[in-house]
């Protein structure tokens, strides 16, 4: 069975409409452990516009579930993220002015920044995933950079579910996962319970971090029926 992270930057999203204590997303992890939901996936982003820092300390600190931390790859984030040690980074691309993170790191900008990013995190035993788009070039320079695993942004796909383009952009992601080598294989973006069953025969994805779909459910099923949806799925 493949893992699960569950994504909890929407409960904050839904706290910071009104910039209140409610819903507290850490009030979510007893739902996860009692699940067996395998980590906590959350994004600090530069504008904190979801998660605040005192959610990324509580969770951590609890020690309740391992914690995969989406972040920038900006020396910035890197010595915050040190001070935490989470068990997986995750980088990827950040741009204040979009919705949500629109496409994967492109790991032909800024490469030593990112190889800096990978080196000070690695040498401190927290896993490193890349966050990048289906694309042969960006999983070849992936491995140049010693990471451990790499995220592939199954948006274009989620996207193209249903429409003709589908098979194509499902193909897109079964061929290129094949030339990953020794690097982990996770997916993550715009996954739900119409989209994940067909990914789910790609057996080398070993990991999904699902959030809007899952918060999205649970609003009308509860937080705990729309993660066991997903994970009928994962069995
Ligand atoms: N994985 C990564 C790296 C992401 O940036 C996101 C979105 O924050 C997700 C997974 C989850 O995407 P969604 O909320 O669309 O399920």
């Amino acid at each position: 069975m493949a893992r699960l992270g569950v994504n909890i930057d929407h409960i904050a999203t839904l706290r910071e409409a009104r910039k209140g204590v409610e819903p507290d997303p850490f009030l979510s992890l007893s739902i996860l452990t009692s699940l067996n939901v395998d980590q906590v996936t959350l994004h600090l982003r530069e504008d904190r516009r979801h998660i605040q820092e005192d959610d990324l300390a509580r969770i951590i600190q609890s020690k309740v579930l391992p914690v995969n931390l989406e972040m920038s790859a900006s020396p910035q984030m890197a010595e915050f993220t040190l001070r935490y040690k989470p068990k997986t980074a995750t980088l990827v691309p950040e741009n204040r002015s979009e919705i949500t993170t629109e496409g994967g790191l492109d790991l032909t900008k800024k490469t030593d920044e990112i190889q800096k990013v990978i080196s000070l995190l690695q040498a401190e035993k927290i896993c490193v995933s890349l966050f990048i788009d289906p694309d042969i070039k960006q999983i070849k320079l992936a491995k140049e950079l010693g990471a451990f695993a790499i995220e592939i942004h199954t948006g274009a796909y989620a996207y193209a579910f249903g429409k003709k383009n589908e098979k194509e952009e499902w193909s897109r992601i079964n061929d290129v996962v094949k030339s990953a080598g020794h690097l982990k294989v996770y997916a993550g973006h715009g996954l739900n319970v119409s989209n994940l069953p067909s990914l789910v025969s790609i057996k080398q994805i070993e990991e999904y971090n699902i959030g809007h779909s899952i918060i999205s459910r649970a609003v009308f099923v509860g937080l705990k029926q729309a993660i066991a949806e997903i994970q009928a799925i994962l069995r």
